[in-house]
């Protein structure tokens, strides 16, 4: 390559920056297509929205989410949302973040959208996101927790390791997870994609010759009262220095 050609390349990288530059700050949107979530618990929609920087900061955003025919599932004045989402809907983004995320709570089985958000930004413009819709897939029961242990056959006193993990759409109310062991489980939780939480409970525990042969069961009770339960049976030997097993 000669020299000659390095200021067209630099020049074309420049366009492309610009290119890029105004596609930044356009009437852009970004939501899932769907999201997942279950009857009577809650759901986030997440949602991000851009609109070219006007030249003087906006006295007012107006938020305003809607479903087909313009009925208005929320709205940043809550007398002009539709009575059946009043009070099950919430702008949990700021939309001054230009975050426009949503909670519905409870869902109900007919919350299917498909949804598409709008800003009306005073004294400047308004924009409905007509090409980012959002559907909610909603179900009726969740899907069983997913139990794995580390070892399933012990000795006696030997520690027992499980962890339970289960996936949901609340965020604010994640599902509850108890063991049918006692002992103090360590909880963690992980954002997935597409509006999905992951939660996982740790339990740690000595084995007794008690718990040979015994179910050990996780269960996780979602916001709105379903619960699920898996099980997995552990096998715990004597050791030939305990008389008394
Ligand atoms: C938008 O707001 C939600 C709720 O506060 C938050 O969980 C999410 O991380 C925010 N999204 C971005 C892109 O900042
Ligand atoms: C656990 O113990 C039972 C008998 O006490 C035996 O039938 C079963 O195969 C054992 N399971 C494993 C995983 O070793």
């Amino acid at each position: 390559m000669g020299m000659e050609k390095l200021p067209w390349r630099f020049l074309i990288h420049c366009i492309w920056l610009g290119v890029m530059g105004v596609d930044d700050s356009s009437w852009t949107a970004e939501v899932p297509s769907s999201v997942s979530g279950l009857q009577g618990s809650c759901i986030v929609i997440p949602c991000s929205f851009n609109y070219p920087d006007p030249e003087k900061k906006p006295s007012e955003l107006i938020g305003i989410w809607f479903k087909d025919k313009y009925e208005i599932i929320y709205h940043t004045d809550s007398s002009s949302t539709i009575a059946d989402y009043r009070s099950r809907t919430k702008l949990v983004g700021d939309l001054w973040q230009k975050n426009c995320s949503l909670r519905i709570d409870p869902l109900h089985p007919s919350d299917k959208g498909p949804f598409t958000f709008r800003i009306e930004i005073k004294e400047y413009n308004k924009a409905s996101y007509k090409d980012d819709r959002v559907s909610i897939a909603v179900s009726s029961s969740p899907d069983l927790p997913s139990l794995s242990v580390m070892k399933k056959e012990v000795k006696v006193a030997e520690e027992v390791s499980a962890s339970c993990s289960v996936s949901h759409s609340c965020p604010s109310d994640p599902p509850l997870i108890t063991w049918s062991h006692s002992g103090t489980p360590s909880i963690q939780s992980q954002q997935q994609t597409n509006g999905q939480w992951e939660e996982t409970s740790t339990l740690t525990f000595r084995s007794s010759i008690a718990d040979n042969n015994q179910p050990l069961v996780c269960t996780a009770a979602y916001r709105g009262g379903k619960t699920v339960s898996s099980s997995n049976t552990i096998n715990v030997t004597c050791k030939w220095t305990t008389p008394v097993c």
